[in-house]
């Protein structure tokens, strides 16, 4: 599957993103090595804290679906680009440091990132234990 591909399905699950307070819709698209997708939105929460992210939402779901090995993650907001923020990134990175992160305002102009570079030196406690 090409990046213009998953950001396409990751655009079309912000269909599905609840964002009454910011209006921010989000979606993400997860591939995983052996080909599986997993999309997620963001949910957000009358308690601001409790909002959850497009791409947490889609790691969230594909590990607790016994997935853990991933290749890359497309996001999307319709007229926006999305990268995500740094809570995901550290969540991602425990799975994938080497992901390829996708993003950008149209499938046109996306660009392409390993997750590593968006983190550098990101924590993994396994490396310190
Ligand atoms: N958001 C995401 O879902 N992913 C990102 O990469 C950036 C931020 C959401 C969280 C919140 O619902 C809204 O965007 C505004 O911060």
């Amino acid at each position: 599957m090409d990046n213009k591909e998953l950001y396409r399905i990751a655009l079309d699950a912000t269909k599905n993103s609840y964002a009454p307070f910011s209006g921010f819709r989000v979606g993400a698209a997860l591939l995983t090595k052996d080909g599986r997708l997993f999309t997620g939105v963001n949910v957000e929460n009358s308690s601001l804290g409790a909002t959850i992210c497009a791409e947490r939402t889609a790691c969230v779901k594909a590990v607790s679906e016994g997935y853990r090995e991933f290749e890359a993650i497309a996001v999307a907001s319709p007229g926006e680009d999305a990268w995500p923020c740094g809570i995901c990134r550290q969540f991602l990175y425990e799975f994938a440091p080497d992901l390829r992160v996708i993003s950008g305002k149209d499938e046109d102009s996306l660009k392409e990132y390993r997750l590593y570079e968006l983190l550098p030196e990101g924590f993994r406690l396994e490396e310190h234990i």
